[in-house]
């Protein structure tokens, strides 16, 4: 682009930007990721088009999640197996603009769906694309193609960083966290992060540029771990795109702590807990490293999932975590059929049902009068050492708490993981998707 040799192009330019930014930078959004895999799912988890209608009125943004890359080409490509008809739903989904045309569809890369031959997130693939201008040319070039082709509004980027490694957590005082720290600087997660961080900011600048140009929008996205001081160049990243959804979520997991149960996304910082691991230290980060009026452009991720532990006989009875000796992810719901994770709808079934066996005692719910760390329910494990469950998750209530959060903190707003994951068919209370519109009228 030759901005400098046509000053009027470049106030034309400039002045879109400006527009485009205004926009989208308005507060109290409210942007939904649809995982696309909710549509393909057996039973009673599958999300169909119908059902996922009535999420739309409160969405300004709907993120399809999610596409990958070829590992030869660097092209955008679908993820789906059967490639045709992954492409007719991106049509179907964009195509929901005419019912309710305030909502903007982007389509999202990465998301740990992009996966290698070993079934793990491939972080190698985007790596190398940053390191070639050839590759990122040939990315960029084929987002642009299927943006437009597809009808989206633009290109959400969940780009698969390396992640900081889970630490034992249990029995560790503050001041190890900090020499854990410095013992685990950025050469550890990537020898290359330097040339990374400068490499991913100017693919989010030329991608910026051409999208703006054309009408369209760019955000990123944070994946939970993915340490921003390592890999993202601020202030300019936080200036070229639209928005950025921080990965204020799953900072315990029993993926990466199968052996300690705990609140998965806290509002502020626990005590005895690594210090990043909460909404507000995030935020802070990013508030910290850019000037005040890009506070605007920040959503925190909310969830409509909670994460699920199996207690042992030696997790205790008080259910006050973090749980110790968990026997790793608990077995994975009815709907949605993975261990570790129960969708809102799961949770509130379990906690409203009285169990099948009369023996088995109910889930007991425990509350957080505090407002500041989230909310569990759990249900010890019994003599025999069996049906121990704990569970930490976000109900409608405590969704509004972080939406308050946002208000308060004057942040964009909220970036909520996911629709498919949300009570689409309104089985718990009667009303759908209720996290999702408690999320919306606090906003
Ligand atoms: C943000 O800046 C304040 C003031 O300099 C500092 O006390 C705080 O630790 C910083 N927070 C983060 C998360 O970087």
């Amino acid at each position: 682009m030759s901005l400098l040799k046509n000053p009027i192009g470049a106030f034309l330019t400039l002045s879109f930007l400006a527009l485009i930014t205004n926009i989208s930078a308005e507060v109290g959004k409210l942007v939904c990721f649809y995982d696309s895999k909710s549509f393909v799912r057996e039973g009673p988890g599958q999300v169909s088009l119908a059902e996922l209608e009535p999420a739309l009125q409160f969405c300004n943004f709907l993120i399809y999640g999610y596409a990958g890359i070829d590992s030869e080409s660097f092209k955008i490509k679908s993820l789906d197996p059967s490639v045709t008809y992954d492409r007719q739903h991106y049509r179907q989904i964009t195509a929901l603009r005419q019912k309710f045309p305030h909502v903007r569809f982007l389509l999202s890369v990465g998301g740990d769906r992009d996966l290698d031959g070993e079934g793990v997130a491939d972080t190698v693939k985007y790596l190398s694309l940053l390191e070639q201008p050839d590759h990122r040319r040939s990315f960029k070039a084929s987002v642009l193609d299927e943006v437009n082709k597809y009808g989206f509004d633009g290109i959400d980027l969940a780009w698969q960083f390396p992640k900081t490694r889970p630490k034992k957590q249990q029995g560790f005082l503050k001041r190890t966290w900090s020499s854990f720290r410095g013992l685990f600087g950025s050469k550890a997660i990537d020898e290359k992060a330097e040339e990374h961080k400068e490499q991913f900011a100017t693919l989010v600048h030329e991608l910026a540029v051409d999208l703006v140009r054309g009408g369209k929008l760019i955000s990123l996205t944070m994946l939970p771990h993915v340490p921003a001081e390592v890999f993202i160049k601020l202030p300019n990243v936080l200036a070229d795109v639209d928005f950025v959804n921080l990965g204020t979520y799953d900072f315990q997991t029993p993926e990466r702590d199968p052996k300690v149960g705990d609140l998965p996304a806290p509002l502020q910082a626990m005590y005895d807990r690594e210090p990043s691991h909460n909404v507000q230290y995030q935020v802070e980060y990013w508030l910290n490293q850019t000037s005040p009026s890009y506070a605007q452009k920040l959503n925190i991720g909310v969830t409509s999932y909670g994460r699920a532990w199996t207690m042992t006989r030696n997790s205790g009875i008080t259910g006050y975590p973090p749980i110790p000796e968990t026997d790793g992810a608990a077995p994975a719901g009815r709907q949605t059929g993975i261990p570790g994770i129960l969708s809102w709808p799961e949770t509130c079934d379990l906690l409203q049902q009285q169990p099948q066996a009369k023996d088995i005692p109910r889930l007991r719910k425990v509350g957080d009068p505090t407002k500041r760390f989230g909310i569990y329910a759990y249900r010890a494990a019994d003599d025999k050492g069996e049906n121990g469950l704990w569970i930490g998750y976000e109900d409608p209530t405590t969704a509004a708490i972080k939406a308050g959060y946002v208000q308060s903190q004057g942040l964009g707003g909220v970036a909520f993981h996911d629709l498919s994951m949300d009570d689409f068919r309104g089985q718990c209370a009667g009303e759908k998707y209720p996290i999702l519109r408690s999320i919306k009228f606090r906003l």
